[in-house]
């Protein structure tokens, strides 16, 4: 949903929007039509179960998460069938016979009438650059030994996946199979917000999860909360429960809004992510868009890598609409807020997302195309919601993906002098590329 349809956001936020039929099979879409038929109403039609590790342990969900050092240290979750109390989180270096135990932290919550077991454990004091190998074991039964790498502070490649949004994940799951097979020497990836259609439905988290399984257990996370995560099943916003506890993300010393935004470093790299719902959120907590500017600009003249960049979920840009003729181009709410500090801190690279569409739009400073401005990115769509014919196209854009369109996903590879991000549509073919550089 664009944010800058406030007149849909408000129809959104305050009514019932929703009818729920057979667990979440049937649900109004942002666009205004119904998703139909979730992964997992498919896969009980099917007779099948979610796949789990082959030790008995039922672990599901099982995921690396991005801490501000990934040099030093990893976070890692999982979930559980039932309450294991004596489970153990074992780790070593690759190929030692050193084996480390320790006791995850029991990460349990209730949302959607559903009890999520789940356990967290952090590592820390890892060595940089070096592989590491984890297990899962509870009495006799063990699980298989997983991959963990630590940033060496150099180079680093990502994968940035756009909002994932789906009324049936398949797309999504094929869509991060493809990239994480073309593109194994991954260190970690992102995904820019709006992960599920409903922040509520744990259907739709499980078919998430389930699509992000070939890369989340071996290289780490980086979540961005959409305003999808703030929806509850009767389409009204509320607190995003499911996505706080799913994603325990580096603490950002907020009395109020910990975990809703975060800054971590990669390599050459200080990358800030930015919550863009406080419109919905202040419903219940005002405050989240003045205390993240006062924040950025802390994280960003504080960190002394030579690259910057931006996550955030709502753009910066405004768009006309081909069916809302009173849409005006020009810059968002968001980009109001953000691009002049944006401008100020030196930020390099602004990746944004929402609008469910690929745009380069180059360089931007004053509002105008500016070699000496940010990067400004809008990543595009890796669900299956996708607004064929909605945006008319900005002044600003450089280059807009092949239309109507059929999702894609982005690769970031970093080294102190260069920054190149290229664009691929889901069966592999690029479609954009562009190139940053520093002396
Ligand atoms: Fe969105």
């Amino acid at each position: 949903m664009p944010s800058a349809d406030k007149d849909t956001l408000q129809r959104f936020s305050r009514r019932t929007f929703l009818t729920a039929v057979a667990a979440g099979s049937v649900l109004l879409g942002a666009g205004g039509g119904y998703l139909t038929a979730s992964g997992t109403l498919r896969r009980w039609l099917a007779g099948a179960s979610r796949p789990e590790d082959e030790s008995g342990l039922g672990v599901t969900e099982l995921r690396q998460l991005i801490t501000a050092d990934s040099g030093t240290s990893r976070r890692l979750m999982w979930r559980t069938k039932e309450a294991e109390p004596e489970m153990q989180l074992e780790y070593r270096l690759q190929g030692s016979e050193d084996i480390r135990g320790l006791q995850p932290a029991d990460a349990s919550f209730s949302d959607d009438g559903v009890r999520v077991q789940q356990y967290a454990a952090l590592l820390t004091g890892l060595q940089p650059g070096r592989t590491y190998e984890y297990r899962l074991v509870a009495g006799s039964r063990e699980s298989a030994w997983h991959k963990l790498r630590t940033d060496a502070g150099g180079n680093f490649r990502a994968l940035i996946f756009p909002g994932s949004q789906s009324s049936d994940y398949s797309d999504w799951q094929a869509l991060v199979k493809g990239a994480a097979e073309r593109h194994p020497e991954t260190d970690f990836f992102a995904n820019m917000g709006d992960l599920v259609d409903n922040g509520e439905d744990s259907h739709q988290w499980e078919d998430w999860f389930d699509g992000a399984g070939s890369l989340m257990d071996h290289i780490p996370f980086v979540p961005v909360m959409g305003n999808h995560e703030t929806y509850d099943k009767e389409g009204k916003v509320r607190l995003p429960e499911a996505f706080l506890h799913y994603f325990d993300v580096p603490k950002n010393g907020s009395p109020h809004f910990d975990k809703y935004y975060y800054a971590f470093d990669y390599g050459p790299a200080h990358f800030a992510v930015l919550n863009t719902q406080w419109e919905e959120l202040g419903d219940f907590q005002a405050g989240l868009l003045a205390e993240q500017q006062a924040w950025l600009k802390k994280t960003m003249q504080g960190s002394r890598k030579p690259w910057k960049i931006v996550l955030m979920h709502k753009d910066v840009l405004q768009y006309r609409m081909h069916e809302r003729p009173e849409h005006r181009e020009g810059i968002s709410e968001a980009g109001n807020a953000f691009m002049p500090l944006f401008e100020q801190l030196g930020v390099d690279v602004i990746f944004s997302a929402h609008l469910h569409t690929y745009r380069n739009r180059g360089h931007i400073r004053g509002g105008v195309r500016d070699p000496r401005g940010p990067l400004y990115i809008l990543s595009g769509a890796a669900g299956n919601v996708r607004y064929p014919g909605r945006w008319i196209d900005h002044a600003l854009d450089e280059k807009v993906a092949p239309q109507p369109e059929t999702g894609n996903y982005l690769t970031m590879a970093v080294d102190r002098n260069r920054l190149e991000i290229a664009c691929f549509l889901p069966d592999g073919t690029e479609i954009d590329r562009v190139l940053s550089t520093k002396a």
